[in-house]
């Protein structure tokens, strides 16, 4: 006798979501892989109750959601098992309903590293977990890296802020590697023969304010990671490739942090291909 899965029904949390890519990217792997199911933009205002729209998805037979700003602490808070990711960062950002369970996990890291490990992995020898990162920014991105990075064996890492005390209030989520923190105006100091830069501050996104920041001093063959994908190519991407760097865009983070997601709902792992890299890039034109 056959089963019939009946369809999943899963989504983006967030406010505002109308902007998010997520929707593309999963039911795109829904129709690749022959699945049945949908993924919805799920807004929730901030004034509203948390646990009560969560229930209200758990009563209406959805399988989880991804949460986005500015909830990802609230899903964090709802959630009754949590992953050592999503523990470390006190924020989650999908959601899997389980047995009457709410199940809560981080992917932000792993989306990050994954992405690093898939494009760059000729980089990944002994030496290039002992050169310095240089990681730019405090912000919630900036602690799911933070720790991925401590995670992965990076032995020493160059965190930059303009704000120092924001930098200072992470810095513990990097153990045990060591954390040195460097102010803000220091920031060419700060990435000094390092192997990887990243960049999570909000600057360079298109309309925003521009990355002042001279790359002279990486190492010759550092990677240059900006999570920022509106504009794909920022400026601080644009300097690395005059530089003949290896220049990493935020879509592949965005990318290959979904994959965990459809893994626990749909039971079948996706692959992240240059067609549906393509697709988002074309959906990302004009942005
Ligand atoms: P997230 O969305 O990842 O949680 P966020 O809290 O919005 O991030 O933070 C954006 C990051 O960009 C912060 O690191 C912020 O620095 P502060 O902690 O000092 O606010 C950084 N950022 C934003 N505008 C900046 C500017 N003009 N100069 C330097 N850094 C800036």
């Amino acid at each position: 006798m056959t089963t019939i899965r009946k369809p999943v029904s899963v989504g983006i949390i967030g406010w505002p979501v109308s902007h998010s890519r997520s929707p593309l990217i999963h039911n795109y792997w829904i129709a690749k892989y022959g699945l049945s199911g949908n993924y919805s933009r799920l807004p929730i205002d901030p004034a509203d109750n948390f646990e009560t729209k969560i229930r209200d998805l758990v009563d209406q037979d959805y399988q989880g959601a991804n949460v986005t700003i500015p909830h990802k602490e609230a899903a964090f808070a709802v959630s009754d098992e949590l992953d050592s990711m999503a523990q470390k960062l006190g924020a989650v950002n999908l959601l899997s309903f389980e047995a009457g369970k709410i199940i809560g996990r981080n992917t932000d890291g792993y989306g990050f590293m994954a992405h690093l490990e898939a494009a760059a992995s000729r980089y990944f020898n002994s030496d290039f977990k002992k050169k310095p990162v240089c990681l730019l920014g405090a912000g919630g991105a900036t602690r799911a890296i933070l720790a991925a990075l401590a995670d992965h064996g990076f032995e020493l890492i160059h965190l930059c802020n303009r704000t120092r005390a924001r930098a200072e209030e992470i810095a513990h989520l990097g153990a045990p590697s060591q954390v040195n923190i460097f102010d803000w105006e220091h920031r060419d100091l700060a990435l000094e023969d390092a192997g990887l830069l990243i960049n999570t501050t909000s600057l360079g996104m298109a309309g925003g304010l521009a990355l002042d920041i001279c790359l002279k001093g990486l190492s010759d063959d550092a990677i240059v990671y900006d999570i920022i994908y509106t504009p794909l190519e920022t400026d601080l991407l644009k300097q690395a490739k005059a530089r003949e760097l290896l220049a990493l865009d935020g879509l592949g983070m965005l990318l290959h942090q979904a994959v965990p997601s459809f893994e626990v709902w749909f039971g079948v792992r996706p692959d992240v291909t240059s067609d549906l890299y393509d697709l988002l890039v074309a959906d990302l034109v004009g942005v």
